[in-house]
């Protein structure tokens, strides 16, 4: 790596990494990074084709991901990939979706806003963004709401594992822990409920049956712990970004206030200017030619999501929020033809992407309505926090108490 390039560990990448974004797209569009290991890309065709192109695999989460949950979808490929993933699909689309889990979103957003609509003030991070997600999840899989604050802890501890990209050994024992304990917790959970099935996603997916194909304890104990990290920490800075945006821009949220149907727009504007998770690494099977270089086999590539949606030769004026943008496809922006990254693309297109897409609706819908003169607190600038995954810190905000 040249010395002129900011370092993606620094402290001032992390206050700032969208001018950081700017010198590497147009300086170094491929650099290896020695601490981390890891060679970068960040313009917006080769972040795409990172994730498009078979000859990237996702072998990556052997050691990104498996030692904390256990093997899981986002590791595998072909065949094994489509069954397992046609397993899990339909819980996130269509009947079950709008049938069984939108009135456990409608209650847990109600929920959250009933604790605090009659103070005149809160703080929508801690207070409503970082326990909405994970509430709908515990609620969909039938478990037990009073432990909610435990599987908090262990998605936190998982998501640090994931984006440990200094490899701080405390990060790397406690992911090795959260692993031992939800394990403890849930392979219990996971047989006593195929004696006692329910209406709920945990049961579905002891049951879910594909060519012959069924999950074992085991891997239904590992995908309950990725959906707990890919749902709860990703829906939560999305919420909370997208909110901190509106507030930014007053006429923005009066046209959404106005109009809901503006709800999506703003999401996938959202999605695209502030990225839940600004990297997804890969590791190329074969020897790859990309940005002018070579990245050799076997070598893991971070893609740079959060740069790539702000190239400015894809998107005009990128930096700005602009729900009304015109380069930005709204309405395939929650399916594998999306055309921002933000849930990245291709075969491991986030499952969830039309669950986060409810989430937010539901979210926004009764937000709008229960707070009608909502505004920032005086003074209040919001701070964003994190590298790898990344949103407000806290979003302090005042409105006429109900
Ligand atoms: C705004 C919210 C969300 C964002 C930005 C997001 C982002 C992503 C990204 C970038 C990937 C691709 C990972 C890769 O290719 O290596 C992914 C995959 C995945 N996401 Fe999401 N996600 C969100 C919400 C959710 C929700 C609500 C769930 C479920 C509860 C979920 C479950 C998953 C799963 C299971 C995968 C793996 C899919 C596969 O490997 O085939 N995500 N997500």
């Amino acid at each position: 790596m040249t010395g002129t390039i900011p370092d993606m560990l620094s402290p001032e990448f992390a206050a700032d990494p969208y001018s950081a974004y700017a010198v590497f797209r147009e300086q170094a569009p491929l650099f290896y990074h020695e601490a981390m290991q890891s060679y970068v890309v960040s313009r917006y065709t080769d972040v795409e084709r990172v994730f498009k192109d078979s000859a990237f695999t996702t072998a990556n989460y052997d050691w990104q991901l498996e030692p904390v949950h256990g093997k899981t979808i986002v590791q595998l490929s072909g065949r094994e990939h489509s069954v397992r993933r046609a397993l899990v699909a339909p819980a996130f689309r269509g009947s079950e979706l709008q049938e069984k889990f939108l009135p456990i979103i409608e209650r847990n957003s109600a929920d959250l806003i009933d604790g605090f609509r009659s103070t005149g003030s809160a703080d929508l991070v801690a207070q409503f963004a970082t326990r909405f997600p994970v509430g709908v999840i515990v609620d969909m899989l039938g478990l037990d709401k009073a432990d909610q604050p435990k599987f908090q802890k262990w998605y936190t501890s998982i998501i640090a594992f994931l984006g440990n990209l200094s490899g701080d050994e405390q990060v790397t024992a406690s992911g090795l822990q959260t692993k031992a304990e939800f394990a403890e917790y849930m392979l219990p959970v996971v047989q006593a409920r195929r004696s006692a099935l329910g209406d709920d996603l945990l049961s579905t997916l002891v049951t879910a049956e594909i060519d012959g194909e069924t999950m074992s304890d085991e891997d239904v104990k590992s995908f309950c712990s990725l959906l707990l990290a890919a749902g709860g920490e990703t829906t939560d800075k999305a919420v909370a970004s997208m909110f901190a945006l509106l507030l930014q821009h007053p006429e923005q949220l009066a046209a959404v206030r106005e109009d809901r149907g503006l709800i999506s727009a703003a999401f996938a504007e959202t999605l695209r200017l502030r990225p839940p998770v600004h990297m997804i690494m890969r590791e190329p099977a074969e020897e790859v030619e990309i940005a002018g270089g070579v990245i050799p086999a076997g070598k893991t590539v971070t893609a740079l999501i959060g740069s790539a949606n702000r190239d400015p030769e894809r998107y005009k004026d990128p930096d700005s929020f602009n729900i009304f943008r015109d380069d930005l496809n709204t309405t395939s922006a929650f399916s594998a033809a999306a055309d921002h990254l933000a849930f990245a693309l291709g075969r491991h297109f986030c499952v969830g992407a039309l669950l986060a897409k409810t989430e937010i609706e539901v979210a926004t819908n009764q937000l709008l309505d229960a707070l009608p003169d909502l505004k920032l607190a005086d003074g209040f600038v919001p701070v964003e926090k994190g590298v790898f995954t990344r949103g407000p810190a806290s979003l302090q905000v005042e409105f006429t108490p109900a």
